[in-house]
């Protein structure tokens, strides 16, 4: 069955898991590829995907059209950098159709770094929110997280993406003892003074890196909050925009700081969401490898959306309660976090 303009839209999704929970938020990742090497992200050396394996861009908008036919209300485009993928702008334009079939938001996840070429387009297309990851302001510094990122560029996009409209915008820092710890009051600062959000982030161990020591390397959210409570009034918030950042407001600011802790304070007990790999693995959970094959679905019943349904329908038996994850020893998931983007 296709979405017609003017069907009702659903308000109850068939996606339920054996926990109760509703999934209505898919995150859709387009490409493994990015054009920063992240250190808490990717090894120095990586592989990416030969093409074939890729699902294209017309797959991933039908997957799109299923997913909210299924009552998905939130779709966040992801990556590696989505922006690198060619003619990524159809498939924004593709899915930014679903809003009139039951879609309330689509989102993207973002490195900045191609926002300067592309925030006009994106707006157009109906992308609702942009999340740009920030690191550090220091130009030095960004370029050793980063590897071979520019921070001029990224600041560039941030100033054109408001000023073609973007509201709400949401930078994400990824803090890492002794890489940018000491810079967490100077992140808030900036993003306070250009009227972001911001959500601070406890890295999580997906994939073996190199040069890169997690245990060492954990900065908690509470700690975060100490420092930032030096110089900040901090309210906490129930206010959620349907991830598992959990916001508190800064008085005197419009501005909302945000903290994502996966290992201080687990979010999993709200879980909404599913994810897609670039290669169209259905994922359960970012933190498991429950995972249904979609690519093999969408190649062998080509336009029979029925069937991707029902496997989509199908793959809630199988998701996990959540995730396991640990700061010592060697990560339990091996597939780096370029490949599920978050
Ligand atoms: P909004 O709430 O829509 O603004 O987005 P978000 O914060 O959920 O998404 P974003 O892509 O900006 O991701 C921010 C961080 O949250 C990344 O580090 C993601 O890996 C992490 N994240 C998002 N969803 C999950 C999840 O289900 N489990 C875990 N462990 N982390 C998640
Ligand atoms: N742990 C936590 N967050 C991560 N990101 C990338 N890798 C990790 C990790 N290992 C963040 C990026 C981006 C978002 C998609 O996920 O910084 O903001
Ligand atoms: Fe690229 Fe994002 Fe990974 Fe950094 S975290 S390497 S920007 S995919």
């Amino acid at each position: 069955m296709h979405v017609r303009a003017g069907s009702p839209v659903s308000t109850t999704t068939p996606l339920v898991d054996r926990f109760g929970r509703q999934v209505n938020y898919v995150r859709i990742s387009v490409t493994d590829r990015c054009d920063f090497r992240c250190v808490y992200c990717m090894s120095e050396r990586m592989h990416f995907l030969p093409r074939a394996r890729v699902l294209t861009l017309e797959e991933l908008a039908e997957l799109g059209r299923a997913f909210v036919e299924l009552g998905i209300r939130k779709i966040r485009i992801t990556g590696g950098e989505p922006l690198v993928r060619s003619n990524v702008s159809w498939l924004f334009q593709e899915l930014g159709r679903l809003r009139a079939h039951g879609l309330a938001e689509l989102v993207l996840t973002t490195n900045g770094s191609q926002l300067e070429r592309w925030a006009v387009t994106l707006k157009e297309a109906g992308v609702a929110r942009l999340n740009i990851s920030l690191d550090s302001l220091k130009p030095e510094r960004f370029r050793r997280i980063t590897r071979i990122g520019e921070l001029e560029k990224v600041l560039r996009g941030i100033q054109v993406a408001q000023a073609a409209g973007f509201e709400r915008l949401k930078l994400n820092a990824v803090i890492l003892k002794h890489r940018n710890h000491d810079e967490v009051i100077d992140l808030a600062r900036f993003a306070l003074d250009q009227g972001l959000d911001i959500s601070f982030i406890e890295e999580m161990p997906l994939g073996v890196l190199s040069d890169h020591d997690r245990a060492e390397s954990y900065y908690s959210s509470d700690a975060i909050r100490a420092d930032l409570e030096k110089v900040f009034s901090l309210t906490p918030t129930t206010e959620s925009t349907g991830g598992p950042s959990r916001y508190y407001r800064v008085s005197g600011s419009g501005s909302r700081i945000g903290f994502i802790s996966p290992h201080s304070h687990h979010f999993c007990g709200d879980c909404n969401r599913v994810r897609v790999s670039a290669e169209g693995r259905l994922l359960l959970c970012l933190g498991q490898e429950h995972s249904v094959d979609l690519r093999h679905v969408l190649r062998a019943h080509p336009s029979d959306r029925e069937r991707l349904k029902q496997a989509i329908i199908a793959a809630m038996a199988i998701k996990p309660h959540g995730h396991e994850f640990q700061l010592g020893g060697q990560p339990v998931i091996l597939r780096h976090m370029s490949h599920t983007g978050g």
